[in-house]
């Protein structure tokens, strides 16, 4: 199987909330997204216009997906916020960080360690505007997921916090310093 990996387009906003709403009609939604498939599919069609231009382009956020042929398989993004921000879970940040977030892989794809790739394209963007490491939470019975991030590099910080969707973990991939380039990357 080969696939590629790429940041969204703006013109893309149909796919991209395609992409959502199915990753929150996943059987692991409760315990993986903080918003739910009701509220977001009700959403009006500028939210996901907004959404799509915003993870397209400019420095403070990325969405990148696989595809497959023209599938859309997977979905990572990356939220950038400077110190004083609102992360989201709506806190204020003390400190800048660069999050990633929206982790998804559709369910005829997994168990391969796909999600790696989507994971490097992710920490490659954030390294190149400067960031020192990649920062995510886990809902603390999300082992798959878990299981996933450690493989790709994350460790545990020790951070636990109660979130709207119950007992989560936060874990952080330090990032090495090395060039930089596009992002886009072809699997097989
Ligand atoms: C999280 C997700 C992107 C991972 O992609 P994936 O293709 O399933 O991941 P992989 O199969 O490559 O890796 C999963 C790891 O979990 C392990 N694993 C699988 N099921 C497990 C379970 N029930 N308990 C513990 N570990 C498990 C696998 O062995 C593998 O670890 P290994 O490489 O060390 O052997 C995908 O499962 C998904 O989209 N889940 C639903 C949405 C979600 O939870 N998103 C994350 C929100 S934080």
């Amino acid at each position: 199987m080969t696939f590629s990996v790429r940041r969204v387009r703006t013109d893309e906003w149909p796919r991209v909330r395609a992409l959502r709403l199915e990753a929150l009609q996943d059987a692991d939604a409760a315990i993986a997204f903080l918003d739910n498939h009701a509220s977001s599919a009700a959403r009006p069609d500028d939210f996901w216009r907004e959404r799509a231009e915003n993870a397209a382009s400019g420095d403070a956020a990325a969405q990148f997906i696989a595809e497959e042929g023209d599938d859309w398989i997977a979905t990572v993004t990356v939220l950038r916020r400077a110190a004083g921000e609102a992360d989201h879970h709506g806190l204020p940040l003390p400190h800048a960080r660069a999050d990633v977030v929206g982790v998804y892989m559709r369910p005829s794809h997994r168990g391969r360690g796909l999600i790696d790739a989507l994971l490097t394209s992710a920490a490659e963007w954030s390294q190149e505007h400067g960031d020192h490491a990649l920062t995510l939470d886990v809902h603390a019975d999300n082992a798959r997921a878990r299981a996933a991030y450690a493989r790709c590099g994350f460790v545990l910080t020790g951070r636990r916090f109660t979130s709207a969707i119950g007992d989560e973990v936060e874990m952080r991939r330090v990032l090495r310093h090395a060039g930089s380039d596009s992002g886009d990357r072809v699997h097989s």
